[in-house]
């Protein structure tokens, strides 16, 4: 592979409120990529709740994340702290695309997971939810220092994150999932 090539990372959300800091940080990062990385924000406004009666024919919500998903060389999730764990939107939009067990388009996809809330903690408290829902899958989770975006009345302004600091350890974590992605595609 050459070292010129583009990453292609898909970006999920973990809430669908209109003014959600969880949507504000990702469309941030995706602003601020370097040229070797390509973001899409994928917003899971549309994806119904879990049914296993559809696993094989799911809604068209569902196909397109699937579909999204399967093409990007990696995931970005980012969930608020919901009641001292992730939000149930991350947790059902995994659902979805975590079957057939063992078997599914999350096997071997290289993340980079990250939470928020409003306290200085930035919901440091579903950190762990995410790894573990993402050994279930078995995902490629990036190892890195944790990222939790806190204090966010005033780290996101008008739609962005403007701390310099936060935004350069995400950054940090996100080549770290570059570098666990050419692991993976055997660079
Ligand atoms: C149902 C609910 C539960 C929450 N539980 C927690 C919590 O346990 N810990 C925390 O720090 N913040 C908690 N919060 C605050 C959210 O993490 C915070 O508002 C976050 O910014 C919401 O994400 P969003 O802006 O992307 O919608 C909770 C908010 C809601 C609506």
């Amino acid at each position: 592979m050459s070292n010129d090539r583009k990453f292609r990372l898909v970006a999920l959300p973990g809430s669908v409120r209109a003014a959600s800091v969880s949507k504000a940080i990702l469309r941030t990062l995706r602003d601020t990529a370097p040229a070797h990385v390509a973001i899409e924000v994928f917003e899971l406004d549309d994806i119904p709740i879990y049914n296993q009666d559809f696993d094989h024919d799911p809604p068209a919500p569902v196909r397109a994340l699937r579909a999204a998903i399967t093409a990007a060389d990696g995931l970005i999730v980012l969930s608020p702290e919901y009641n001292h764990g992730m939000s149930g939107v991350i947790k059902n939009a995994i659902d979805w695309v975590s079957r057939p067990g063992y078997a599914s388009i999350l096997v071997d996809k290289g993340v980079a997971v990250f939470t928020t809330s409003e306290s200085p903690l930035g919901g440091a408290r579903a950190q762990a939810d995410l790894h573990k829902m993402f050994l279930s899958t078995l995902s490629r989770v990036a190892p890195g220092r944790e990222v939790s975006f806190g204090n966010t009345a005033r780290t996101v302004v008008d739609g962005k994150l403007v701390d310099a600091a936060l935004l350069k350890r995400a950054w940090t974590l996100i080549e770290s999932l570059l570098a666990e992605i050419r692991l993976i595609q055997g660079e």
